[in-house]
């Protein structure tokens, strides 16, 4: 059944939409008279300035500079809307699951973890506020100073997720934001937008009207106007970072601005001439080929010892070619259609461009497309002038550089613009923990003989460099939302 959307929330209300829509077509193809041809899902509205600023000024409106009911509501009653929400969007599990699955060719398993995963961060972002008052109020006395310890809201929060999470990913910044007391504009990604719309109406009958608008729209149109309006006074992003750049230059007072961000990565995995490599082998596929190598944590370069390299291409090649390819709702999926209509131009480009500078695929079938199928290409030997030595390809394109010192790795991750994860294998204990502080020093994150990803999402997840800004995760988003305030008096 398709979704045309005719509304969008904003103020309390569904507002009615008659202008401009866009359609949305799924990445898995349908078999039609003139062959495989995308399906057409659903529309929604492309919103213009007009209607993202009125929102904008009924997210103002609803903060009133920290005097509106949302931001002086205390936590507890805030944790009540949202679990109102919670219900209610819970309610709608397998329609939003089948929306996530359509929209952007998730396998329906992983689609279904990720509704999951959502809700149980929820709950545990609720749990960690009851449980730690430390993040919501305490009371402290020092040198006869007695002072309630608070976190206190930020104000307008402009929160924009990516496409290859885009539920859970938007969840962990939007929900936290508004449990601290926050008003929110909320653009839904370009594609996982349909997947929001059941819950409007749950985010409307929930939330108190303004606390939470839905805004819709061409970004280069709407968002522009937003940053330069100054009233937005914190950016959370997680997507590119060429994009979270140029809209922080947008904002005419950016020292005032808060931005908590989560974006590129070239997450490497190492490994060394003292690796398992069938282990080695089997982390780095799923980390590096996982929703077809589509998140900020996958691996997305390896760097192999010269002296094991032949065995580990070989190995690797043949882990690949047992990937299950298919259609989202197949058992035991793991490769997929890519969501991105421009994608498999841009990895066939990486390719070439490797080709052209005497890398080869060493994998059969490695780099053959059909529809928005891509079937994963290992290519080796990469070197310092390819593309797919520096850019975050986001898809299933692993590239393999051979070492000789594991010195010219680290070099590589202090030149590199990126600083998310790396993953070591080595099995000599000594040689990992002479890595780890140079490495630790360089990125956010280093796993020892495992594959690179965000959770248990109870730990800090962060980057260095151009990756992020602020954390998230369960205990440090409510942070990231947030400011240390005090109340005190003396005491005599
Ligand atoms: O795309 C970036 C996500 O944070 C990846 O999360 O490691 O749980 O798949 P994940």
């Amino acid at each position: 059944e398709e979704i045309h959307q005719k509304e969008y929330l904003s103020n309390g209300e569904m507002k009615k939409w008659a202008g401009e829509v866009h359609e949305v077509y799924s990445p898995i193809y349908t078999k039609t008279a003139n062959g495989l041809q995308p399906k057409l899902i659903g529309s929604y509205p492309v919103g213009t300035e007009k209607e993202a600023q009125a929102s904008l000024e009924a997210a103002v409106e609803a903060y009133n500079d920290g005097r509106g009911e949302w931001p002086t509501m205390s936590v507890s009653e805030r944790i009540h809307h949202v679990e109102l929400f919670t219900g209610k969007m819970i309610a709608k599990k397998e329609m939003v699951v089948r929306l996530i699955m359509w929209e952007i060719g998730k396998s329906y398993a992983d689609s279904v973890k990720e509704f999951d995963r959502t809700v149980e961060y929820i709950y545990a972002t609720i749990d960690s506020l009851k449980n730690l008052d430390r993040d919501s109020s305490r009371f402290e006395i020092a040198e006869g100073i007695a002072a309630q310890i608070r976190r206190s809201p930020l104000g307008v929060v402009l929160c924009m997720g990516p496409f290859n999470y885009p539920l859970n990913e938007t969840f962990t910044t939007l929900i936290p934001a508004l449990i601290m007391g926050n008003t929110i504009l909320f653009k839904p990604p370009k594609f996982g937008t349909l997947l929001h719309y059941p819950l409007q109406e749950a985010f409307q009958e929930s939330f108190p009207k303004g606390v939470i608008n839905v805004i819709y729209g061409r970004g280069s149109d709407i968002i522009p106007g937003l940053m330069h309006s100054g009233k937005i006074n914190v950016l959370t992003l997680i997507g590119s970072s060429k994009v979270a750049n140029e809209l922080k230059k947008q904002h005419p007072k950016v020292n005032r601005l808060r931005a908590v961000l989560g974006l590129d990565a070239k997450n490497a995995s190492i490994i060394t001439s003292k690796a398992d490599i069938g282990l080695a082998v089997k982390e780095t596929i799923t980390g590096s080929l996982s929703f077809n190598g589509q998140r900020c944590t996958a691996l997305k370069i390896v760097w192999v010892h010269r002296s094991v390299a032949d065995q580990f291409l070989s190995e690797f090649s043949k882990a690949v070619s047992n990937l299950k390819f298919g259609l989202p709702w197949e058992d035991g999926v793991s490769l997929t259609p890519l969501p991105e209509p421009y994608k498999i131009d841009y990895l066939n480009d990486c390719i070439k461009d490797a080709e052209e500078h005497g890398a080869k695929v060493v994998n059969e079938n490695g780099g053959v497309s059909k529809a928005s199928f891509f079937y994963p290409a290992v290519v080796y030997p990469v070197n310092e002038k390819m593309k797919l030595y520096h850019e975050e390809q986001f898809g299933p394109i692993i590239p393999v550089v051979p070492f000789d010192d594991v010195e010219e790795v680290i070099q590589y991750l202090i030149d590199a613009q990126y600083g998310q994860q790396v993953s070591i294998f080595s099995m000599d204990a000594s040689e990992v923990g002479s890595l780890i502080d140079p490495l630790v020093n360089q990125v956010s994150r280093v796993n020892i003989n495992s594959q690179s990803q965000r959770g248990p999402d109870i730990f800090p997840f962060t980057g260095r460099k151009d990756s992020a800004e602020g954390t998230l995760s369960i205990p440090d988003a409510i942070r990231s939302f947030s400011i240390r305030s005090l109340v005190a008096f003396k005491m005599n």
